[in-house]
């Protein structure tokens, strides 16, 4: 049985499902600390085993950024991602004001998914490119 679980999200299901993927590695302390300070995480749960998560920084208002929104690659193409983004996208409306700014930057190949939850790409007319900056080891982290 399929189960969406809110505001549990632990530093250890949360390294392990991003492990699954390839994305990059960051320590318990980062990935707990990051936790701590996110508006909002969810997961889907098979029988009590976590197949995706995702969560939401932001200020909880006016801007919110989607992040790590991952499903165990074994459970792929079942709908898992769309709970996930739809738990989100009805968390956030809970909260945003008028004309919140909603973001994320896709994997590449992930743009079509995305889409269907009514995300434009960027650049587009009026909007330049999304910008990232990574951190060297004796940086801050920016964004
Ligand atoms: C991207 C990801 C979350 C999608 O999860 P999923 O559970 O396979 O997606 P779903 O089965 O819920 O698919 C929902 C819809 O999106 C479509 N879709 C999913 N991934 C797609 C892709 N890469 N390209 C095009 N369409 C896609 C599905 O066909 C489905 O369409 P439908 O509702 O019209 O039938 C998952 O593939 C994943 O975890 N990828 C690796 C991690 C990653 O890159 N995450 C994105 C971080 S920005």
């Amino acid at each position: 049985m399929l189960q969406i679980v809110e505001q549990k999200l632990s530093p250890e299901v949360f390294m392990a499902l991003r492990e699954k993927v390839d994305f990059q590695f960051y320590s318990w302390e980062d990935c707990s600390a990051a936790l701590n300070n996110t508006f909002y995480t969810v997961e889907v749960r098979e029988n009590g085993k976590t197949i995706g998560i995702a969560r939401v920084v932001g200020d909880g208002r006016i801007v919110f950024f989607i992040k790590d929104v991952v499903v165990d690659p074994e459970y792929k193409g079942r709908g898992i991602g769309r709970m996930l983004m739809e738990a989100l996208l009805a968390y956030i409306r809970r909260y945003a004001c008028e004309k919140a700014y909603i973001s994320l930057m896709a994997t590449p190949g992930t743009e079509p998914f995305y889409e269907k939850f009514g995300f434009i790409r960027r650049p587009s007319p009026g909007l330049g490119s999304g910008m990232v900056l990574h951190t060297t080891a004796n940086q801050k982290e920016a964004g």
